[in-house]
């Protein structure tokens, strides 16, 4: 059976560790050839790792390195792309850090890192990305989209976070910069779409689940009453990426467990 992201390129960016890597996975799984993006040097050993476990899949991947806030970087890594497979279908917008502090000590240096990345770096990948989709137009052999956008937010676009106020930001302004993105090339039959996880175990929030206590305390913001996965995310991106959700414009799925449904209101209020 043809699979739903058969022949199809898509960008991970920040694919080397965490969510990424599970959406990598779960891409090539469908049939992408996936660019697995590292951020610098030190990550390349952990990009190659997730390659080696598509390559065992039966999937292909390449690993590209790139800094997704620098301009030039991210034009680099789009013009390889085309250079070495014709296009990209899809891009996930995945890159993100977090660099927590009480707002009083927030550094300007923290401030700028998360936003350059989390917020900037979705800027400068989907401006390569839709300028590549309104060059190429649609491939119906491929897909009945001209191409797929899916920026990875998170609960905290909607959920404010005290001492994170660089990272609730940055997920906030992601909201509003995938929606305005939908709204302006919908008509270029250009889809773009934010999944919002919640807490998944992924090194990012190591402290959150590493010790029984921290993991209880963990479980009692989550009504589904586990923490997510890597894949939970994973089968979101390929549902948002094929034609299955061809009639998906502009929204935010939050995966989530139910995190964003006020659980303390379960037995207060
Ligand atoms: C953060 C995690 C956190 C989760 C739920 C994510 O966006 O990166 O650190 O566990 O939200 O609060």
């Amino acid at each position: 059976m043809e699979k739903k992201l058969q022949n199809q390129v898509a960008i991970v960016t920040g694919a080397s560790s965490g969510i990424g890597a599970g959406v990598a996975k779960s891409l090539a799984e469908a049939g992408a050839t996936v660019i697995v993006n590292y951020p610098f040097e030190g990550a390349k050993d952990a990009a190659e790792a997730v390659i080696a476990a598509i390559v065992a899949g039966g999937g292909k991947a390449v690993s590209c390195q790139c800094d997704v806030s620098k301009e030039a970087d991210v034009q680099q890594m789009f013009a390889s792309t085309v250079a070495q497979f014709g296009t990209v279908d899809i891009l996930v917008n995945n890159a993100g850090i977090q660099k927590d502090a009480r707002f009083e000590e927030m550094t300007l240096d923290q401030w700028n890192l998360v936003l350059g990345i989390n917020l900037t770096g979705f800027f400068l990948c989907a401006r390569e990305a839709v300028r590549e989709f309104l060059r190429r137009g649609i491939d119906s052999t491929k897909s009945k989209a001209a191409g797929k956008i899916i920026c990875m937010s998170s609960v905290h676009e909607v959920i404010p976070w005290a001492g994170h106020a660089n990272y609730a930001a940055s997920k906030g302004g992601i909201m509003l910069l995938m929606k305005t993105l939908s709204q302006e090339f919908a008509f270029k039959k250009i889809r773009i779409n934010s999944i919002c996880p919640g807490a998944i175990q992924t090194p990012i929030n190591r402290s959150a689940w590493d010790t029984p206590e921290a993991l209880s305390a963990l479980l009692t913001l989550i009504p589904y009453k586990r923490i997510g996965q890597p894949e939970d995310i994973g089968n979101a991106a390929v549902w948002l990426a094929s034609d299955d959700s061809d009639y998906v414009n502009g929204i935010s799925l939050f995966v989530d467990g139910g995190m964003t449904l006020y659980p303390g209101f379960t037995t207060n209020g």
